[in-house]
């Protein structure tokens, strides 16, 4: 592995832990690995009512209630992907990335929600997509659920309700059908902890639900057994024929002490978030963690509750989550800093998820770059070594990591970011981690969910002004195209932004 070190200095955070930097090193990635860029549907496609398609969670949350989105507004047009998904190809081959990450929009292609109606139309989009792509050599990796759920079937309880187990495979069957024979990479669910804790158990995201200490439960019991159906589905009828492979993704915040006092409510917070839906897949026990099981049951037995809020899996249903995912597909954003004292007692609402956990929260640095995102670096490491010791080193993708900022071309706090995360992520990697593939959020700006089109993680900028939605590449899409056509991270190259970015030959 080529590897010049000019220079390493190691500083101390607030914390103690070690921050490594590399002044001017270049450091490889491993041999074969990949690189790729990701958006969602919702988030890009714009359409939203074109060709048949149907009402979804976030459009119903857009249109019933738009003072709930920061700006007031939608997805409606978004990057109108739907119509300029030929220029969104163009750019990953002009970063010439190895793969690219979207999702299916489910009313799109199912408009009643169930297999009973299929919509030519939104199948014909994805199958340009998809084909266009393969065309030029860029793998598709396809989440079937980014969160946007048929409106109908919230109005019968979206994720609390049992039968959207089999709702979700449904609608997974129709798409391996449809696009298996070309699409090998299966994300089945982007972020559960986004989708009930955010979504059912509080009012961040659609359908805003908020049904505290009790949704959230119900909703993670069955989208984790949701996911383990489409897997088992896939591995029983596709896998030999297809030859793909399968995987949730997952975000992970990584929770640090805020000093050493503060050891177990950190590792709480851990074990709470995403060791919650980590520890029933990729766990040999093949169910919550134990500390969730035994806070949550206690809390509620104090409440007056005759079982515990958190639904139990029985043992059939462990059988079956244990081990159901190929990879796991990791989202990482930042790092948290939390303690425990007196004042948490009564911090929060009760019952709620933030209540059982019972933890106060502090932000690292205070967001330097302005944005939603605070660039901790070290929060990555600690993260991926944590999960490669406590889940015997499962293969990883990174399906997700970026950083946010206000509108402008020239990125620099973002490729700082970058850089710091690449480089994390290879001491992990040096270390033994079985990290795979690494995708950068975003391919270009985006609806950002409550936060309208405030942050901006693209590595491409978007004029939401101009009526093509004009996509220019930020100082960030050339450092990031140096990086995948190396295979190297260069931490002081400096690209000449005068310089059109172009396609390289063999893209
Ligand atoms: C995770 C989500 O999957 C994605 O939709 C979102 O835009 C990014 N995080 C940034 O917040």
């Amino acid at each position: 592995m080529l590897r010049v070190l000019i220079f390493i200095f190691i500083v101390n955070n607030i914390n103690g832990q070690p921050d490594h930097h590399y002044e001017c090193d270049v450091r490889a990635f491993p041999e074969g690995f990949l690189f790729g860029t990701a958006t969602s549907s919702y988030q890009t496609e714009g359409a939203w009512n074109k060709s048949g398609k149907t009402e979804n969670i976030w459009d119903h949350l857009t249109h019933t209630q738009p003072y709930e989105i920061l700006d007031h507004s939608n997805g409606d047009v978004a990057d109108d992907s739907y119509h300029l998904y030929k220029r969104d190809i163009e750019m990953m081959r002009e970063l010439g990335v190895h793969f690219h990450r979207f999702s299916i929009s489910w009313t799109r292609i199912l408009p009643t929600s169930f297999p009973d109606e299929i919509n030519q139309d939104g199948v014909d989009y994805y199958n340009n997509l998809i084909n266009e792509m393969l065309k030029y050599g860029i793998e598709p990796m396809v989440t079937l659920y980014h969160w946007e759920l048929p409106q109908k079937l919230q109005l019968m309880g979206g994720w609390t309700n049992p039968n959207i187990i089999n709702w979700f495979a449904d609608f997974a069957r129709v798409a391996f059908e449809l696009f298996g024979d070309r699409v090998k990479y299966w994300v089945t669910i982007n972020e559960p902890y986004q989708i009930c804790n955010e979504g059912y158990g509080d009012r961040n995201m659609a359908p805003m639900l908020n049904v505290k200490g009790v949704a959230e439960y119900i909703c993670t019991k069955n989208l984790l057994l949701a996911h383990a159906t489409a897997y088992h589905m896939y591995d029983r009828e596709y896998r030999s024929k297809y030859k793909g492979v399968v995987f949730i993704t997952c975000s992970a915040s990584w929770y640090e002490p805020e000093s050493q006092d503060h050891y177990g409510a950190a590792w709480e917070s851990n074990q709470f978030t995403w060791a919650q839906h980590l520890h029933p897949i990729f766990s040999h026990t093949g169910d919550y963690p134990r500390i969730m099981k035994e806070k949550i049951a206690a809390k509620s037995k104090e409440q007056g509750f005759f079982r515990s809020r958190l639904i139990e899996f029985t043992p059939e249903e462990i059988k079956f989550v244990k081990g159901s995912s190929d990879a796991l597909g990791l989202n990482h954003y930042s790092t948290t800093l939390v303690y425990k004292n007196e004042s948490v007692k009564h911090m929060y609402e009760s019952p709620s998820f933030m209540d059982d956990l019972g933890v106060g929260m502090a932000s690292v640095n205070d967001r330097q770059g302005g944005g939603m995102v605070d660039d901790v670096p070290w929060g990555f490491y600690n993260l991926l070594t944590t999960i490669r010791e406590e889940y015997g080193n499962p293969p990883i993708y990174i399906t997700e990591n970026g950083f946010s900022t206000k509108a402008g071309l020239v990125d620099d706090d973002r490729v700082t970011y970058y850089r710091g995360y690449l480089s994390a992520m290879l001491d992990a990697i040096e270390e033994g981690s079985d990290i795979q593939a690494y995708t950068a959020w975003s391919l270009m700006d985006n609806f950002e969910w409550k936060m309208g089109y405030t942050e901006r993680f693209g590595l491409y900028e978007v004029d939401y002004n101009s009526s093509d939605r004009t996509r220019t590449a930020r100082k960030s899409a050339y450092v990031y195209k140096e990086i995948v056509r190396t295979g190297t991270l260069d931490m002081c190259y400096a690209p000449d932004l005068f310089m059109p970015i172009s396609i390289d030959e063999g893209h």
